[in-house]
Order: C-alpha cells, then sequence, then structure tokens
C-alpha cells in the first residue's frame, strides 16, 4: 500500500460515504461548510504523514457528507507550496480525495485580476492555466497506478462542467468572465512589472495554488473545474495588495460562488 492510499484508508475508515464529488474551498468559501448535510470532520493533522495547512483563513480539515442527496467531501483549507512543503506534498490532499472516488473535483480560489475588464470581486471559470513558473508536482518517480508518465494536458478544466457553470450563472443572473490562471509560488505578491509579465504570457489572472491541484487530478484522469474570485486588480494603478482586502472580496463573493457550486452539484 503506498502512502497516499494509507492516508485514503485512514479517511475511509471515518467516513461513511463514498464521495462523488470533492470541492477546495480557497478564501472566503468557508460557508459552504455549512451547507454539508451528516458532516464529519477530518482535522488533516488526525492524518498520519498528512501536511497541515498553515496559511491563514485556511482552516485544515476534511468536511465530508452530502450536499443535496449527492455524497461529497471537502477540504477545508489547502496546502501551498509557499508553506515549505513540496508541490508533491501540496498535492497530496486533492490526490486523496480523488482515491476516496471523487471523479469531478472543483478547486476554488482567489487571484488577482490581470485582464483590464475584471474588477474586483469578478468571479472567473478557468479555461486553461499556466504552471511554468512553479515546480510540476509530477516531477520524481511516477506511480503508474495514479496516471501515466508524461501525461497530455490539452484540456485540462472540463469542457462539459464549464458549460453546466456557465448555465448556472445565466440562471441565477451572476456574471462569470472565463480566464487563465497563472500559478506563481508566492508568498511575495508580484511587482507591477510582474504582473505586466503574465498579462503579456496569456495570462487573465494570477495566484498561489490550483494549477498543481488540477494537474495532478487531471494526470489521475479526473474532471476538474476551476473557479475563480477576483479578489484585486495587478494591473493599472491599483495600489498596494493586502492579505485582508483579498479576504474581505472573497468574502462579499463566496456567497455567489457558493450558489454556483450548490446550484451545479446536482447537475454533474
Ligand atoms: N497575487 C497572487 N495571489 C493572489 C492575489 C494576487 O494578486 N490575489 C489573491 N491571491
Amino acid at each position: 500500500m503506498t502512502e497516499l492510499e494509507r492516508m485514503a484508508e485512514h479517511v475511509r475508515s471515518k467516513i461513511s460515504i463514498t464521495p462523488k464529488i470533492g470541492i477546495v474551498l480557497g478564501s472566503g468559501l468557508g460557508k459552504l461548510a455549512d451547507s454539508v448535510e451528516n458532516a464529519v470532520h477530518i482535522p488533516y493533522s488526525d492524518i498520519p504523514g498528512f501536511p497541515v495547512s498553515t496559511a491563514e483563513g485556511h482552516k485544515g480539515e476534511y468536511l465530508s457528507g452530502t450536499i443535496h442527496g449527492v455524497p461529497v467531501i471537502l477540504m477545508n483549507g489547502r496546502i501551498h507550496y509557499y508553506e515549505g512543503y513540496t508541490m508533491q506534498q501540496v498535492v497530496t490532499p486533492v490526490r486523496v480525495m480523488a482515491l476516496l472516488g471523487a471523479q469531478t473535483v472543483i478547486l476554488t480560489n482567489a487571484s488577482g485580476g490581470l485582464n483590464t475588464s475584471f474588477s474586483p470581486g469578478t468571479i472567473m471559470c478557468i479555461t486553461d492555466h499556466i504552471t511554468s513558473f512553479a515546480p510540476s508536482p509530477l516531477i520524481g518517480s511516477n506511480d503508474d497506478t495514479l496516471g501515466t508518465r508524461f501525461p497530455d494536458m490539452s484540456c485540462v478544466y472540463d469542457v462539459s462542467l464549464r458549460d453546466i457553470l456557465h448555465a448556472s450563472a445565466q440562471r441565477q443572473g451572476i456574471d462569470l468572465a472565463d480566464g487563465i490562471y497563472i500559478q506563481i509560488t508566492g508568498p511575495a505578491f508580484e511587482t507591477p512589472a510582474e504582473s505586466r509579465m503574465y498579462a503579456m504570457l496569456g495570462a487573465d489572472s494570477v495566484g498561489m495554488s490550483t494549477a498543481c491541484e488540477a494537474m495532478a487530478l487531471h494526470h489521475m484522469g479526473r474532471k476538474v473545474l476551476g473557479i475563480s474570485c477576483i479578489t484585486d486588480m495587478c494591473i493599472g494603478n491599483s495600489g498596494i495588495t493586502t492579505h485582508e482586502e483579498i479576504q474581505r472580496i472573497a468574502d462579499l463573493a463566496g456567497d455567489r460562488i457558493g450558489a454556483l457550486i450548490l446550484d451545479i452539484i446536482g447537475r454533474i
């Protein structure tokens, strides 16, 4: 049994359902945890060998139960590369959700806007990503039982899930943009020159997570949906970026993103 399987087995022994959908709650989305019925909480610190999230605003536990009758597992808090973990450790929690049975994983995050048509509070459906500025989580010996050595990445974010999300946004009158997300390592926010470079490279928003998780899940053949809340603008005369302001805007947008997720769960 691999270490990942041992971790999955530990979580499996605590929960009574086989999750169909995994959800990673980024900044501001903690409230979605209240929608889980018959919730079982599994702190990361209870799982032997598991990385523990230290980022502010990130709780550090799995939550498993049902939403609208659909068995789900949520990550309330993720692991970031800037905390000092390896990329393999960073993607461990999403890989475990996949091993537990999640065929689809919804990744959410807060990010900085690079597309000038965005503003703080814009919700963006991630259509593709750039990870060239962060190490790959697939570096190292490949576990062939998870996925192939040289995985295709031509369509990481599932098109039909994106269509379902857009249809839900339209039904609910929620503005939803499309865009490309670039992952940087952090923890420092980008300089204006870096932001201009990322925009020139084709990115619409920048953040410190998500793309590595999407890559690891796609490696495992899982379907991925990415939803990003633009919390601050990195392009133009946008002033300084603070973690507090990011959290404030993410909290404000959290209800809209939560409404989207609650609506699509039964349609996936
Ligand atoms: N940069 C990186 N990560 C972020 C940002 C940003 O501007 N905003 C929210 N997360």
